[in-house]
């Protein structure tokens, strides 16, 4: 089999990137095809091989799954965000739970059903769209990277994202008049913009993300003020408008700066009875319907008059929904911005009994340890490369019970075994589809020290 080469196969299962696993020839090499359901017959190109694996692409469904469907969105090619729009909600929820029983093998008997997205539309709340324009008419382009490249699918239209997005960003596109990004020369003044709407009130923080510094953004100050200016007379639904400063060659979104450019620092989402601020630019996860799913999980496994250690706590979610009357909660999270949120949040929320660490996760549990600190829960929610093993170990010396959250199941699974090695039992593993049509699950995992 070479590249190029046209070949029939059978799609055995779906990995956890979303694509269909299928074995080909006397040796069952791996081929990985995108957009496949699991038993279906599908003849395919070969578009890439190395040693391990090979990569093909959709010629003819020959036999199609009696799951497929169209997809929803018009613009499921051109984009290619949400792989799982080819069947129902219903069964790409039960193919997450195959991802989850594929990697948690040796604990299936722990993997319970997955919760489902109380919302599998118009739940994202966060967006982030380059911005770039078109060679010859300078026409503004947003919308996300085309898969491996970095051209732009022009977004008109999201299913997933609130209507507001829609129209926020049309608007934009034709009334934003002072140029953006080019990559290839590194030239050019709108990167990005993010957007962070509270479902609670579709209150919006927009923040414009500009290839430039502090200094010479002052010969631009006054056209962006004036441009912030439009856009808040337009959208009552705008509450602030910030600029981050990213002049780097780099694919990071954001960069370190950001200044307010009008309006509020924050804003609200509420979450049961509970009440969260949140900033433009830090962290809070996308679906705020289904992380009410998440925090309740947490919350269901924390005994009430317990000690809490929020690790990795962004603006304090989790640790304020799930405190069951703490006798203590701490938090630690590097991001100062978030740091600043989760110190409101505590007070708007009444808990007095805190404490926060602005700091890195690792250095931090190290420095508990030496002090001989100890919690009846530490709820770890890291970024997708999981822990650090240095800190795994520092934190099982002080912890009673973890309840790991997981955006990405490969690196659990890899923290996991060293949490079994350090003597935690995991008691259950809970998915939960916080991306709904989306490959991604999140996990949860509670682990009770032996
Ligand atoms: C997946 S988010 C979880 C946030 C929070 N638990 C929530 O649900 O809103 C991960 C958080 O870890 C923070 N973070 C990333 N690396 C860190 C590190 N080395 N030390 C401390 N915090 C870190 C990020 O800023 C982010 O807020």
């Amino acid at each position: 089999m070479k590249i190029n080469d046209e070949i029939i196969v059978n799609i055995e299962k779906i990995t956890p990137k979303g694509e269909g696993l299928a074995r080909f020839g006397e040796d069952k090499f791996v081929i990985f095809v995108k957009n496949a359901l699991p038993d279906e017959t599908i003849k395919i190109k070969i578009t890439s091989k190395n040693k391990h694996y090979a990569k093909g692409e959709i010629i003819e469904i020959i036999n199609p799954s009696k799951e497929r469907i169209k997809p929803f969105c018009p613009l499921y090619n051109a984009c290619g965000s949400c792989q799982m729009q080819i069947c129902s909600y219903d069964y790409s929820t039960k193919l997450k739970e195959e991802i989850l029983k594929d990697i948690f093998k040796q604990d299936e008997n722990l993997i319970l059903p997955i919760v489902k997205s109380p919302k599998t539309t118009c739940y994202r709340h966060k967006i982030q769209f380059p911005a770039r324009e078109t060679k010859n008419s300078k026409r503004v382009l947003l919308g996300y990277f085309k898969e491996n490249s970095h051209d732009i699918t022009n977004i008109k239209f999201c299913p997933i994202q609130p209507e507001i997005i829609n129209n926020l960003t049309q608007f934009i596109r034709e009334n934003y008049k002072l140029g953006c990004y080019d990559e290839k020369k590194h030239k050019g003044l709108l990167k990005n913009i993010v957007a962070r709407i509270s479902s609670s009130d579709n209150s919006i923080l927009l923040t414009l993300v500009l290839n430039t510094n502090q200094e010479k953004f002052k010969q631009i100050k006054k056209e962006i003020i004036s441009f912030a200016e439009k856009i808040t007379k337009t959208f009552e639904e705008i509450k602030g408008i910030f600029v981050n400063f990213n002049d780097k060659k780099t694919n990071n979104i954001l960069g370190e700066t950001t200044i307010k450019i009008t309006g509020c620092d924050f804003i609200i989402q509420k979450l049961n009875d509970k009440k969260l601020k949140i900033g433009a630019v830090s962290f809070f996860q996308v679906n705020p319907f289904a992380s009410e799913k998440l925090f309740e999980i947490v919350k269901n496994n924390i005994k009430e008059n317990s000690t809490i250690l929020d690790a990795y706590g962004g603006v304090g979610a989790i640790g304020i929904f799930a405190n069951n009357n703490a006798e203590k909660i701490t938090l630690v999270e590097e991001n100062k911005n978030a740091v600043q949120m989760a110190k409101e949040n505590y007070e708007l929320n009444n808990i007095e009994n805190y404490e926060i660490f602005c700091d890195d996760a690792k250095k931090r549990f190290k420095i508990f340890k030496q002090e001989q600190k100890s919690f009846d829960y530490t709820i770890l929610d890291p970024p997708r490369s999981g822990c650090e093993e240095e800190g795994l170990i520092d934190i099982a010396s002080i912890s009673k019970n973890i309840i790991y959250v997981s955006c990405n199941p490969i690196t659990l699974k890899r923290d996991m075994e060293k949490l079994k090695e350090l003597k935690f039992k995991p008691k259950f593993i809970q998915g939960l589809d916080l991306f709904p049509y989306t490959y991604h699950v999140e996990t949860i995992i509670l682990f009770e020290k032996e």
